[in-house]
């Protein structure tokens, strides 16, 4: 596998990342997930803008995200996944220093890793649907910044998966506000609901092609916090994410949610979804 290090493509068996390196001491950085359909990075630019604003929060000074979309053509390329089902993965972080809080000297270089690799999306599950657990939201509150700081999430995920569920869905104050990689939405009369950007979720970008396709399919698509009791009364719920796509949720702690089967809401947004992506 090429990968593209501080400036280079090699292999990543050469990549060598410093063990003074912020994102190694202090989870000191950023990153994106973009998927790429038939060797097609989808919506490349809404990532790279929210990776901007990522960068420009946390203050570290890499003048040109765009830059990626070309990079990422070339790692399709020289990866030989100009067809492929695959995804992309960036990082920056404030790059290598001795190990003190404050940012070190601002001539420090970021340190800059892209790589892509192929995806097998699991699509018997878009079908069965999944499901979740909840649990208390113990994360910051700049959670609007794509941080590699993810060990609440981290933990979140790994009780989840301990109790053999897909996802963990995170509550705030008594309200549901995103899964610890997904956004969440559930569906009342009709209607999808989801919790409003800001900074206790990640704005997603599957999160806006939803709303686009909801405004298409005269569905409507309300931006507002979920009361975690109200939730396990929803009529359907489903989770968006870049690589989950949209992923229907049957049973929240070991409950049914609606009848606990994939709803028509999420089976026409999946449907939807595919069109745009594939087309
Ligand atoms: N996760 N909320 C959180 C906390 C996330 O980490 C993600 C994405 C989302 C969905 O955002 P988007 O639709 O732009 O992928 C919501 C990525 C994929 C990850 O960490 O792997």
């Amino acid at each position: 596998m090429i990968v593209y290090f501080n400036g280079q493509y090699i292999p990543k068996e050469q990549v060598v990342i410093s063990p003074d390196d912020r994102g190694f001491l202090l989870a000191d950085g950023t990153y994106e997930v973009v998927r790429i359909y038939r060797g097609k990075p989808y919506r490349i630019k809404d990532h790279l803008d929210r990776f901007a604003e990522s960068l420009s929060k946390i203050r570290i000074n890499f003048p040109n995200p765009h830059v990626f979309e070309s990079i990422t053509e070339e790692l399709i390329r020289l990866n030989g996944l100009e067809n492929a089902e695959a995804a992309l993965y960036i990082q920056i972080t404030r790059g290598v220093a001795p190990r003190r809080h404050p940012f070190p000297d601002p001539s420090t270089p970021p340190t800059v890793y892209a790589t892509v690799y192929p995806v097998k999306p699991d699509t018997a599950k878009w079908e069965s649907g999944v499901n979740v657990i909840l649990t208390p939201d113990i994360r910051w509150s700049r959670c609007d910044i794509k941080s590699v700081s993810l060990l609440a999430n981290v933990l979140a995920a790994q009780e989840a998966s301990e109790q053999g569920a897909e996802e963990a869905v995170f509550v705030r104050n008594g309200f549901i506000t995103e899964g610890t990689h997904t956004n969440v939405c559930a569906v009342f009369g009709g209607e999808v609901w989801t919790h409003p950007a800001g900074e206790f979720i990640l704005g997603g970008i599957t999160r806006e092609s939803v709303r686009e396709l909801c405004q298409q399919a005269g569905i409507g698509f309300v931006e507002k916090p979920i009361p975690y009791d109200r939730f396990l009364k929803a009529d359907e719920a489903f989770l968006l994410g870049t690589t989950t796509e949209i992923m229907p949720v049957v049973e929240v702690n070991g409950k049914k949610i609606g009848t606990g089967r994939r709803g028509t809401v999420a089976k026409k947004l999946q449907e939807l979804f595919f069109e745009m992506t594939h087309s």
